[in-house]
């Protein structure tokens, strides 16, 4: 069974057709990369999945479930995490209480009280190393370690899902390396999916992937195993011909 299912998705915004026909699945603990360039309609995927638009036309389940029109603020609690493109930490509370909110508003949300809340931070805290963090305030960490952050609070949910929207920008490739490394790490420990979706084929999220899409202008016109997609032409076109981080992916 799939843990999301997206059906024959399209979300427009007026005539301009943002993700056109988009379906695809993601198994329990699987860990997914989506690519495409800028514009491709990544980021209004990940919004379809979050529940932040409604598709004009499609269909989104969740554990075979019809969430298309469920409201954003009802998926977290279902098991929908997701990362922010640009974070927003509180920042005047410490790292910990960052993550605490993670825990608040995630599966367990109703059954935790802060004292709960803060033990299931200090355990992600632990898990990613963020330990010298704990008590600092959020607004005084480096934008790597508020990145990690970022991802702690997600993680924080204890999702079954975990979207990721370019995460990962703007960081060194061997922090990103470092960070893929771990958030795989602890998805396969629970069992939870991951797609992370990025503008450039990144070493880490391609060599790790089990499985590649590839957006162009908002249709996906690659869904297979990692091996196979990197051998696609349309995918060695858009992406492998460019010189950079691409050259070693
Ligand atoms: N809220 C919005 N209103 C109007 N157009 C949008 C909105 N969000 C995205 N778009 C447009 O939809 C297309 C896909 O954008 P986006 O999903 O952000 O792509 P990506 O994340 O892959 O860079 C782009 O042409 C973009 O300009
Ligand atoms: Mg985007």
């Amino acid at each position: 069974m799939s843990l999301l299912r997206l059906e024959n998705v399209t979300k427009q915004f007026g005539g301009l057709v943002a993700v056109n026909n988009v379906s695809f699945e993601i198994k329990e603990g699987e860990f997914l990369g989506i690519v495409g360039t800028n514009g491709s309609g990544k980021t209004t995927l990940f919004n379809v999945i979050n529940g932040v638009f409604f598709p004009e036309q499609g269909r989104v389940f969740f554990n075979d479930m019809d969430i298309t029109r469920t409201p954003s603020y009802k998926r977290a609690p279902l098991g929908i995490g997701r990362t922010f493109q640009i974070p927003r930490p509180f920042a005047s509370a410490t790292v910990r209480e960052n993550i605490a909110v993670g825990a608040m508003f995630g599966t367990m949300g109703k059954q935790l009280n802060v004292d709960q809340s803060l033990e299931v931070a200090d355990h992600v805290i632990e898990r990613m190393g963020l330990g010298k963090h704990r008590l600092k305030s959020a607004g005084l960490l480096t934008p790597v370690e508020k990145k990690l952050m970022e991802i702690g609070r997600a993680l924080a949910m204890r999702p079954r899902l975990l979207l990721m929207d370019e995460a990962m920008a703007g960081m060194h490739p061997n922090d990103i390396d470092d960070m893929v490394e771990m958030i795989i790490s602890i998805g396969k420990e629970e069992n939870i999916a991951i797609v992370a979706m990025v503008e450039h084929i990144m070493r880490a999220v391609v060599g790790m992937a089990e499985k590649l899409i590839v957006l162009d202008q908002g249709e996906k016109i690659v869904d297979a195993p990692t091996d196979e997609a990197l051998a696609d032409s349309r995918v060695v076109d858009a992406y492998l011909g460019k010189s950079g981080e691409t050259k070693d992916a």
